[in-house]
């Protein structure tokens, strides 16, 4: 049977872990998360996984971001993921939290590369990557290969198909409700390159790209024609998939989305915003964003499941989606050539990133759209308010048929 990553590891911090000041020092939190990455693998294939096989995981590059101080006596919980797998090297972002209230207060990212005793590059042990890259099984993840790119993926059901596209900087959890609930049709969700649990490559992310990655993921899945369910920055990437796949498309959902470039100012935004995340890491991300994406009477597990969503984002991942939503093109032009493509237009009631005006003038645009206004949602109708976003959906997919 396939071992299940123990989900996370407990430490307490002792005095030793810390300097004059009390807190825990630089050197003493990367031992930690050493220990951490021990401690996980102790509980699985075993602490000689690598040994077994005469190789070692030598760490090629580490990248640290802190977020708060960390004293002696407390304890910390530590939240391991494989962000990429490959022949020879794979690479773990690791997350430390304070048990007592959940605070974020360091995360890591390590590239680790399996080397044998003369210092060459070896096959990582089939064990280790297994390990990794289960989930329990209510996360039923796969992994797809496109354009050099592992992207993870869900898939539930059979029927006619739906993919959905998340916003930014978030991953196919968003839809959780979604892929859940909407039986009777395939469901397919998908982190994109350099989100979630996807490979996150230092280059490459474009519009198009992320387009051509839905394309290919498509026809790795055998599917020709499928409908579109974009969020945000999902829709960006729906209405570039458009530009280029029109054929594909046999139904539009466009949530909390808009179809204009940016503006001056807001390529000006995207930019600080890119400084920022390279300064401080994810969590320069989780600050612009969280503010703005509910409304005020969200229950707080929600922003707490979406800050730990935002916190695991890959820095380039982050970055590469800001200069691709930076640069991407307009697509107000294309709204009235929709014609034949049914289309769903979705947005909260309190939505104050893409707000209400803007999706009316949407569905306004596009021959037949229908424009459904969720109350009591922000930005993130199908977390905020999954039963009628998903109800909004399905009315939606019945009359497709
Ligand atoms: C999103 O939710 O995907 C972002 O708000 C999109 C954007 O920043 O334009």
């Amino acid at each position: 049977m396939t071992q299940i990553p123990a989900a996370d590891v407990e430490l307490t911090v002792y005095p030793d872990d810390c300097d004059a000041a009390g807190t825990v020092s630089h050197g003493a939190f990367l031992k930690l998360f050493e220990r951490a990455r021990w401690e996980q693998l102790g509980r699985g294939p075993g602490v000689d996984v690598f040994t077994r096989e005469a190789l070692w995981p030598a760490v090629r590059r580490s990248v640290l971001d802190f977020h708060a101080p960390v004293r002696v006596g407390e304890t910390l919980r530590f939240q391991q993921a494989l962000t990429h797998l490959g022949r020879t090297s794979f690479t773990l972002r690791q997350t430390a939290r304070r048990m007592t209230d959940d605070t974020a207060l360091a995360t890591a990212e390590f590239l680790f590369v399996c080397i044998d005793h003369h210092g060459q590059p070896q096959q990582v042990p089939e064990a280790v990557g297994r390990f990794y890259s289960a989930r329990p099984s209510s996360e039923p993840i796969d992994r797809i290969t496109v354009n050099g790119v592992s992207l993870a993926i869900e898939t539930r059901g059979s029927g006619l198909p739906i993919v959905f596209l998340h916003g930014f900087p978030l991953d196919r959890t968003i839809w959780r409700h979604q892929l859940d609930t909407l039986s009777g049709y395939r469901r397919i969700g998908y982190d994109f390159r350099g989100m979630g649990q996807s490979d996150a490559p230092d280059l490459g992310y474009s519009m198009a790209m992320y387009a051509d990655d839905l394309a290919a993921l498509l026809d790795a899945l055998g599917e020709d024609r499928v409908v579109l369910c974009g969020l945000s920055m999902g829709g960006y990437v729906a209405f570039e998939f458009l530009r280029r796949h029109r054929s594909r498309v046999r139904g539009l959902i466009l949530m909390g989305t808009r179809a204009e470039a940016d503006s001056a100012e807001g390529r000006k935004a995207r930019d600080g915003l890119v400084a920022k995340v390279r300064d401080s890491g994810a969590i320069a991300a989780a600050e612009a964003m969280l503010p703005r994406f509910f409304t005020s009477t969200v229950p707080g597990d929600i922003i707490e499941a979406v800050r730990a969503m935002i916190l695991r984002a890959p820095v380039p991942g982050i970055i590469g989606a800001l200069t691709a939503m930076r640069d991407r093109a307009d697509s107000s032009q294309m709204l009235a050539t929709l014609v034949g493509v049914p289309t769903l237009v979705v947005v909260g009631q309190e939505d104050i990133v893409t707000p209400p005006g803007i999706s009316e003038l949407m569905a306004a645009a596009i021959p037949e759209a229908r424009l459904v206004e969720i109350p009591g949602s922000g930005h993130l109708p199908c977390i905020e308010q999954p039963v009628p976003t998903t109800r909004a959906i399905l009315k939606f997919l019945q009359s497709l048929r």
